[in-house]
């Protein structure tokens, strides 16, 4: 078996030998309407052949940035189009594939890497870590009353227009390059958050919004008219609306969204998608159980390409100072680093120091957005923690000012 670079040319075999992994066919529109093979970057893609030259698996990345904790901005890789014919399963074409991506991504000098997995079995292995965490909410509408705030002068849960701000009804057709605007501001501020290149919204590659599927957006403006937050809905069956994203540049915003779909007449429940875990919005309800969760899942794996790099380009909100030995099976690599975090900045170096803690890189992906606690893993016997008080300490300094989230489909 070999593996090859792609170039634009190979795009039609790329999408057949992926759709025909996934048992689709590529002519078949899928939900949402939108063309999701227009945003592949072939110069990204990697095609598994056999000696014979028949293709048999894919890979692909994409070329995002992701916003860490401290509002910092990394280049990232966005794993995607992965596929193995179900001919040629289970004889390591992926983890060819994979080895080669990962040498590449290197290469090319990026030092992070994230996907969405179909399963969550398989990348691990490779040292991939979940790091944010995603919930829908079914809110029945005769309990979806929001308690005013109890804070005195709080600005947390205003009515519609009491912020100054007014919610506009549009549908997905009439927002032009607003969306994209909207949601650029927002990811810009929220760690976990990817970037969404202009050509998926030129090209509708993805799901609603992003795609041209029909949507009615409540599109939120400020004081000034300028727009800050929107909910994409559409009204189904049994009288359900669902909201397929609320992008909003702070909680007044996306409660001032989330007011205006729950009051929507003739709608029995409202679904809202892509809630971050322990997001206020449940604490706002008058009922604290009008919200039921389902669906409660890892969405972004990241996996460090760097350790140093990688610990560097974060901001940090406590200060500290943590010798982390990290093993990476899969790169049959091992370091041992001593990170030093001073006034939001840390240093990484190597070191023969004592390791506080010992981990696997996957599970470094893990904690490095800050939405998952050190402790947690250390209790779930994945890290090791050779001293009492360095979970606690991992903790304080992984942390994130705020929970990391990322809503993007790829
Ligand atoms: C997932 C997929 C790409 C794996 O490809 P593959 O070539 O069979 O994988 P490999 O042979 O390199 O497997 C490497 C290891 O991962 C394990 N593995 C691979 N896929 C797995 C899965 N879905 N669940 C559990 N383990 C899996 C293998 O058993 C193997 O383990 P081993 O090294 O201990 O023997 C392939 O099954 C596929 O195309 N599935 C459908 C499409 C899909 O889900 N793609 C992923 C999109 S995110």
């Amino acid at each position: 078996m070999q593996i090859r670079s792609t170039t634009d040319q190979d795009l039609d075999v790329f999408v057949d030998t992926l759709h025909a992994a996934f048992g689709r066919f590529p002519e078949t529109p899928t939900g949402g309407g939108g063309v999701w093979w227009s945003a592949l970057e072939m110069d990204r893609g990697l095609l598994a052949l056999t000696e014979d030259g028949r293709p048999v698996g894919t890979a692909g990345a994409y070329s995002f940035e992701l916003t860490l904790p401290g509002e910092t901005i990394a280049p990232c890789a966005g794993v995607t189009a992965v596929g193995v014919l179900p001919s040629h399963r289970r004889r390591g074409v992926l983890s060819a594939l994979m080895r080669h991506q990962l040498a590449e991504l290197r290469s090319r000098g990026e030092f992070l890497s994230v996907l969405l997995a179909s399963e969550a079995l398989i990348y691990r292995r490779f040292g991939y870590g979940p790091a944010t965490y995603t919930q829908r909410l079914t809110v029945p509408r005769h309990r979806a009353a929001l308690a005013p705030p109890r804070a005195r002068g709080a600005a947390g849960a205003p009515a519609d227009g009491a912020d100054g701000g007014a919610v506009e009804l549009l549908r997905r057709s009439e927002c032009g390059e607003i969306l994209e605007e909207v949601y650029d501001r927002y990811r810009r501020a929220q760690p976990g958050a990817l970037s969404r290149p202009h050509r998926w919204w030129a090209s509708g590659a993805g799901q609603p919004p992003v795609s041209s599927a029909p949507r009615y957006v409540a599109l939120h403006r400020d004081a000034d008219g300028v727009p800050d937050g929107y909910a994409a809905y559409t009204l189904g069956e049994a009288e359900t609306l669902t909201v397929d994203e609320t992008v909003a540049v702070d909680d007044a915003v996306h409660t001032a969204l989330v007011r205006f779909v729950l009051g929507h007449d003739l709608v029995t429940e409202v679904v809202i998608k892509h809630v971050p875990p322990l997001h206020p919005l449940r604490w706002q309800f008058a009922d604290f159980r009008a919200g039921e969760v389902s669906g409660d899942t890892d969405w972004l794996w990241v996996r460090l390409l760097d350790v140093p790099r990688a610990l560097t380009a974060r901001g940090w909100c406590a200060d500290g100072e943590l010798v982390l030995d990290v093993d990476d099976p899969f790169l049959d690599e091992r370091g041992r680093y001593l990170l030093s975090v001073r006034d939001g900045k840390a240093d990484c170096v190597a070191t023969d120091r004592a390791p506080d803690l010992s981990l696997d890189v996957s599970d470094l992906g893990s904690v490095y957005l800050g939405g998952t606690a050190p402790s947690t893993l250390v209790r779930a016997g994945h890290i090791r923690a050779h001293r009492p008080g360095a979970p606690a300490l991992a903790d304080a300094l992984f942390r994130s000012d705020r929970a990391p989230h990322c809503l993007h489909w790829f």
